[in-house]
C-alpha cells in the first residue's frame, strides 16, 4: 500500500514512523514533511493547505490510505474532498472537525448530551460577555471560539485580566473571525491529560493516556507553548479513571456526533481535567497530539494503518489494538527564544549520537540546508526514548538530548515529572 501523510512537524514525524514500521507499506509520501520524515518518505511539495491539490497527488499516485496530521486541513474539508473522490481518508468530516474548530459547538453538544465539562457561556457581543465575568468572578477562563493555533485561551487569575481578555479577543479581534464569539468558562482544578481514541463512528478504542507539558520552564512556570515534551502512560489516568472516560466522555460524544448527523472518523482527542469530581473535558481535537503522539505511537503493538482503514470502514470492532507494557518520553528542544520570537537556520549537531543512545528523534521544526539539518521552527525536535519502566525512559531521553546541540537550545528537565513524584523517587 501505498500512504500519503499531510503535514510536517513531530506529530507527522511519528505517525510516518510508525506507518513505516508496518509490513503494509510499500512507500510513504508526506506534504510537506520535513528532513527526519525525509528518511523515512518522499517529501511533496504539494500545498499541505490546498485541499484539491493533495486530493489530486492522492489520485495520481494511487495512494490507498491518506493520514491527516494538523486541524486546518481538517477544519476546512479535506476528508469530504477525499470522500467525494472516492480516495481513503482517516480523519473526521468538516462537520465532525467542528468538535475542535468551534468550542461553542463542542460545548453546547456537551451540554446537549451530559458530556461532563466547565460550566460556560458562549457570547457575540463583549459587554454581555463582561457582565457575565463581573457577576462570576475569577478565576474564569476566556476561550476564542474558533481556530486559534492553540493560543485562544486565557486562564485568568483576576477579574481585570478576563475583561483584557474579552477585548483583545472580539474588540482588537487579535484571532481574526476566531474570537467573533467567546466561551467564558468556569476554572477547574485538577491534573490535566490527554486520552486519545481510535473511532469509526460507533466503536470507540482509547490509545494509552498520556500527559503533555505546555508551560516553558521546569515547575510549570512560564508562559504556554504547543507543548514541552510528554511521556505516556500517565498514571493519572488508572483504569477505573479511563472507563469513566470511556464510558461518561469518548463513547457518549462519538455517539452524539453519530445522533446530530455528523458521524465522527478518526482519532478523537481529549483533553481532560482529572478533578475531584471526576474527569471533565477541557477540550477536544480532532486529530492527534502535539506532542502526545510521540509518545503514543511508539507504545502502539498493532498495525496502525490497518487500524486507520477499520475506522474508515466502520470495523474498529473486530480490530485488534494493543499495546506495549512499557513507557515513553518525550522531550521537546525549542529555539532560544520561544514560545517568543526565535531564530531560524542554526545548524543541529549530535542527531546521529542521539539515534546511538537509543532515542528516536522526531524532528519538529527543521530544515534541510546545503546537506545539514538546521533549525526551522520554535520546537525543534522531540526527542523520544521507550523502555520498560518511565524511569529508565526519561534517563534514556535525558542521556539522548545530551548529545544533541544548537545554538539557544533549551528544553525542560523534568518531563514526566508528576509519574517520578508518584513512585517516590
Ligand atoms: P485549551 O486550548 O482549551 O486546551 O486550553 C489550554 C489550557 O488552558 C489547558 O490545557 C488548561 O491548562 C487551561 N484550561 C483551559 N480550560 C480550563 C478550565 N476551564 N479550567 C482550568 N484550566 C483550563
Ligand atoms: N498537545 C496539545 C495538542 O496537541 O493540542
Amino acid at each position: 500500500m501505498r500512504v500519503l501523510v499531510v503535514g510536517g512537524g513531530g506529530r507527522e514525524h511519528a505517525l510516518v514512523w510508525k506507518l513505516a514500521a508496518s509490513p503494509r507499506v510499500d512507500k510513504i509520501y508526506c506534504a510537506p514533511g520535513n528532513p527526519g520524515i525525509g528518511e523515512l518518505a518522499e517529501c511533496v511539495a504539494v500545498d499541505a493547505a490546498d485541499n484539491a491539490a493533495l486530493a489530486d497527488f492522492a489520485a495520481a499516485q494511487k495512494i490507498g490510505l491518506t493520514v491527516v496530521g494538523p486541524e486546518a486541513p481538517l477544519a476546512s474539508g479535506i476528508v469530504d474532498v477525499f470522500a467525494a473522490r472516492g480516495l481513503k481518508v482517516f480523519g473526521p468530516s468538516k462537520a465532525a472537525a467542528r468538535i475542535e474548530g468551534s468550542k461553542a459547538f463542542a460545548k453546547d453538544l456537551m451540554r446537549k448530551y451530559g458530556i461532563p465539562t466547565a460550566g460556560y457561556e458562549v457570547f457575540t457581543a463583549p459587554d454581555a460577555a463582561k457582565e457575565y465575568i463581573k457577576k462570576q468572578g475569577a478565576p474564569i477562563v476566556v476561550k476564542a471560539d474558533g481556530l486559534a493555533a492553540g493560543k485562544g485561551v486565557v486562564v485568568a487569575m483576576t477579574e481585570a485580566e478576563a475583561l483584557a481578555a474579552v477585548d483583545m479577543i472580539m474588540r482588537d479581534a487579535v484571532f481574526g473571525a476566531a474570537g467573533a464569539r467567546v466561551v467564558v468558562e468556569e476554572f477547574m482544578t485538577g491534573e490535566e491529560a490527554s486520552l486519545l481514541a481510535f473511532t469509526d463512528g460507533r466503536t470507540v478504542v482509547p490509545m494509552v493516556s498520556a500527559q503533555d507539558h505546555k508551560r516553558v520552564f521546569d515547575d510549570d512556570r512560564g508562559p504556554n507553548t504547543g507543548g514541552m515534551g510528554a511521556y505516556a502512560p500517565a498514571p493519572v489516568v488508572t483504569p477505573a479513571i479511563l472507563e469513566q472516560v470511556l464510558n461518561e466522555i469518548l463513547q457518549p460524544t462519538v455517539d452524539a456526533l453519530r445522533a446530530e448527523g455528523c458521524p465522527y472518523c478518526g482519532c478523537l482527542y481529549a483533553g481532560l481535567m482529572i478533578t475531584a469530581a471526576g474527569p471533565k473535558v477541557v477540550e477536544f481535537n480532532a486529530r492527534f497530539g502535539d506532542p502526545e503522539t510521540q509518545v503514543v505511537l511508539p507504545l502502539l503493538a498493532s498495525d496502525l494503518p490497518t487500524i486507520m482503514e477499520a475506522c474508515i470502514a466502520g470495523t474498529l470492532a473486530g480490530t485488534e489494538v494493543a499495546w506495549r507494557d512499557e513507557a515513553a518520553v518525550c522531550v521537546v528542544m525549542a529555539a532560544g527564544g520561544y514560545p517568543g520570537s526565535y531564530g531560524k537556520g542554526d545548524a543541529i549537531s549530535g542527531l546521529d549520537e542521539a539515534a546511538a543512545a537509543g532515542a528516536v528523534v522526531f524532528h519538529a521544526g527543521t530544515a534541510g540546508k546545503d546537506g545539514a539539518v538546521v533549525t526551522n521552527g520554535g520546537r525543534v525536535l522531540g526527542v523520544t526514548a521507550m523502555d520498560d519502566d518511565v524511569l529508565k525512559a526519561i534517563a534514556k531521553a535525558y542521556a539522548a538530548v545530551g548529545r544533541i546541540s544548537f545554538k539557544g537550545a533549551h528544553y525542560r528537565k523534568d518531563i514526566a515529572h508528576r509519574v517520578v513524584a508518584r513512585l517516590g523517587k
